[in-house]
């Protein structure tokens, strides 16, 4: 029996939230629901930020209400405060299986950027969010932005996001999702990144989130794999940016992800042909 390894479809929200056009919420259920149906075991859907930070993301309450949910698919909503987390406790549908993504930076930079605040306020901050996650019973999940290089602040040391990934799970043990940002990370700096942050953080609890601005996204995750890792973000059609890290483009396409990890010999579950139609879907919305 192959090793199966986890995709987290993260198209309709990292993929999405960076296109200028407003999508209609129609084509964003239409996106998510095929995806369901792949196999798919998490999806991330939106985000409960500021509409004035991240306007494509500002209907994500509508999303909720709107999809069609499937039992065995994780909705996934990043979470930034209380609002947030009030926010989704609104929209949320009873019997649907969510998860909160919590979301800090490894660099002081791009937490100014993207959070208006330092890393410290950061952590600050989500501590009631995680509070309120687990009282609830939801799922939760960290990430780690830049954890090779900054936009702002240039390369990011690996003892910076060990230091910073073990904070955050010091708030609760939740899995981390570490972030390529920008998509200039190499294999060899992924490799000494992950070596150091493996000597505090078992590989189950450890994903890797990479766009793939320099080509390099899928041999970042072959060493990750190596390292132990099986758990990888990735977006259909290779949607994606982030809105606050200049000069960053597409996350790595899903229908690319699972077509290496089936070459590798490990299981995802998804089915490939409908990825590849989620992924014409996608493209049709840029
Ligand atoms: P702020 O400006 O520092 O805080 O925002 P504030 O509390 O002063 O709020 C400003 C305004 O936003 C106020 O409205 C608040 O009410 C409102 P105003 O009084 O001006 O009319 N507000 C909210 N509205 C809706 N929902 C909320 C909310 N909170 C405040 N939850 C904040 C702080 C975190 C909210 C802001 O900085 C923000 O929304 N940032 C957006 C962050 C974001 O979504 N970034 C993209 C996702 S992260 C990413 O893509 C990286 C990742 O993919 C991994 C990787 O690739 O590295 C995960
Ligand atoms: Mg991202």
């Amino acid at each position: 029996m192959s090793e199966f390894v986890r995709i987290h479809e993260v198209g309709p929200r990292d993929g999405l939230q960076n296109e200028t056009r407003i999508i209609d919420v129609a084509q964003k259920v239409a996106l998510i629901d095929l995806l369901a149906q792949s196999g798919l075991s998490h999806i991330e859907v939106g985000s409960f930020v500021s509409p004035k930070w991240v306007p494509q993301m500002a209907d994500s309450d509508r999303v909720l209400a709107q999809i069609t949910p499937m039992h065995d698919v994780r909705y996934a909503v990043l979470v930034p405060n209380m609002r947030g987390w009030e926010a989704l406790a609104a929209a949320r549908v009873s019997g649907v299986r969510y998860e909160v993504a919590v979301f800090i930076s490894a660099s002081e930079g791009f937490s100014q950027s993207n959070l208006n605040c330092s890393i410290a306020q950061s952590i600050d901050r989500l501590k009631p969010v995680v509070a309120a996650a687990l009282g609830a019973d939801v799922a939760l999940r960290g990430y780690v932005s830049c954890v090779t290089d900054c936009p702002f602040d240039g390369p990011t040391s690996p003892a910076q996001v060990t230091d910073v990934v073990r904070r955050l799970r010091e708030v609760a043990p939740m899995p981390v999702s570490l972030g390529d940002t920008l998509g200039k990370a190499t294999p060899e700096r992924v490799q000494a990144m992950l070596e150091d942050v493996l000597g505090a953080v078992p590989p189950d609890q450890l994903a890797g989130h990479f766009h793939d601005t320099g080509g390099q996204a899928l041999r970042n995750i072959e060493v990750s794999l190596a390292l132990g890792l099986r758990d990888f973000d990735s977006a259909v059609g290779g949607l994606g940016g982030c809105p606050y890290a200049p000069g960053a483009p597409g996350n790595v396409a899903t229908e690319a992800v699972v077509a290496l990890l089936d070459r590798l010999g490990y299981q995802t579950g998804v089915d490939p042909d409908v990825i590849a139609q989620a992924a014409e879907m996608a493209k049709g919305m840029r």
